[in-house]
């Protein structure tokens, strides 16, 4: 089966998880349609991928959409894109990605929406980041689910949590990109070649979270293993212990988090 989406936005996001679906068969790209206000976007996203993109919305192929997608920015008129489809009588599922912006503040209590908020992870094209979701009560899940596995896996929230989830999971693979190219650099500072270090910088960081999973152990009891007296482990242990290596990365998801609550707080909520 193949689900027929269209999204008001075709940012880096949109793009992201359409490629993904169209890559997955879940989606086509005649059936899929997309509006953007920016006309390099458009013109883009038609050649690139043959997507039904315009500058404008074409709501006759959105009555005929199984999912409609808001993938524009928190500070964007979102609502006014809500009205329109109140206008239009829209029925069916509505994806929101808009970070920041609550199921509350998209519907009002008149609406029947059947609407879905997530926030997807960047790592689409390998269909394997989490995407945390939360749904309203008319939200259809099957489609909505089988559209959202086409380009990763699916976590349920309380959307009191949406965006801790934001700031850590969402933001989780440049908490990662920087271990590596630190680590990298780890290596290469010690005497490797470049591209020595990466390569095992990358199969220690896969290997060690397989471990981890499949040995169901504590990730400290795999360090007590590999910390023996007097060793190798436990002198970098203390060099590790004594850094700002633990307080950075916590830190950094404390600030991720930090603002993506301004970010929603400073968004077109007020629009509608
Ligand atoms: N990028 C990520 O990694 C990521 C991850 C998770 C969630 N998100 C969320 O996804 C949303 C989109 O982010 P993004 O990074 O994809 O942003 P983006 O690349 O800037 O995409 C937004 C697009 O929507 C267009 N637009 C704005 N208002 C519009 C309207 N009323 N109708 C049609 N198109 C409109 C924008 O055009 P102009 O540029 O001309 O204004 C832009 O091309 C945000 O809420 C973000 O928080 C992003």
């Amino acid at each position: 089966m193949t689900i027929k989406v269209y999204s008001f936005g075709g940012g880096q996001m949109v793009e992201a998880m359409l490629r993904a679906a169209l890559k997955k068969g879940v989606v086509t790209a005649n059936e899929t349609g997309i509006v953007d206000i920016a006309a390099p976007r458009v013109k883009y996203l038609q050649e690139q991928y043959g997507f039904a993109a315009q500058q404008e919305p074409d709501w006759d192929h959105v009555a005929t959409a199984d999912i409609v997608i808001l993938g524009v920015r928190p500070q964007d008129n979102w609502a006014q894109i809500m009205k329109g489809l109140v206008e239009h009588h829209y029925q069916k599922d509505v994806i929101s990605i808009i970070a920041g912006v609550s199921l509350a503040q998209l519907t009002s209590k008149d609406d029947q929406f059947a609407v879905t908020r997530i926030i997807p992870n960047t790592l689409t094209d390998v269909a394997l980041g989490y995407s945390g979701v939360v749904k309203n009560n008319n939200a259809n899940q099957e489609v909505v689910e089988a559209f959202l596995k086409s380009f990763g896996k699916i976590d349920y929230l309380d959307e009191s949590l949406l965006d801790v989830f934001t700031g850590y999971g969402v933001a989780g693979p440049n908490y990662i990109y920087n271990f590596l190219i630190i680590f990298t650099n780890a290596g290469v500072l010690a005497g490797l070649p470049r591209q020595q270090a990466n390569k095992l910088a990358i199969e220690n960081l896969k290997a060690a979270a397989a471990f981890v999973e499949q040995s169901g152990k504590h990730p400290a009891e795999l360090l007590d293993i590999n910390n023996s007296a007097g060793g190798v482990g436990i002198t970098a242990q203390h060099e590790l212990d004594k850094s700002s290596f633990a307080a950075g990365i916590e830190n950094a998801v404390l600030a991720a988090v930090k603002r993506t609550k301004e970010l929603g707080k400073r968004n077109a909520g007020d629009q509608k």
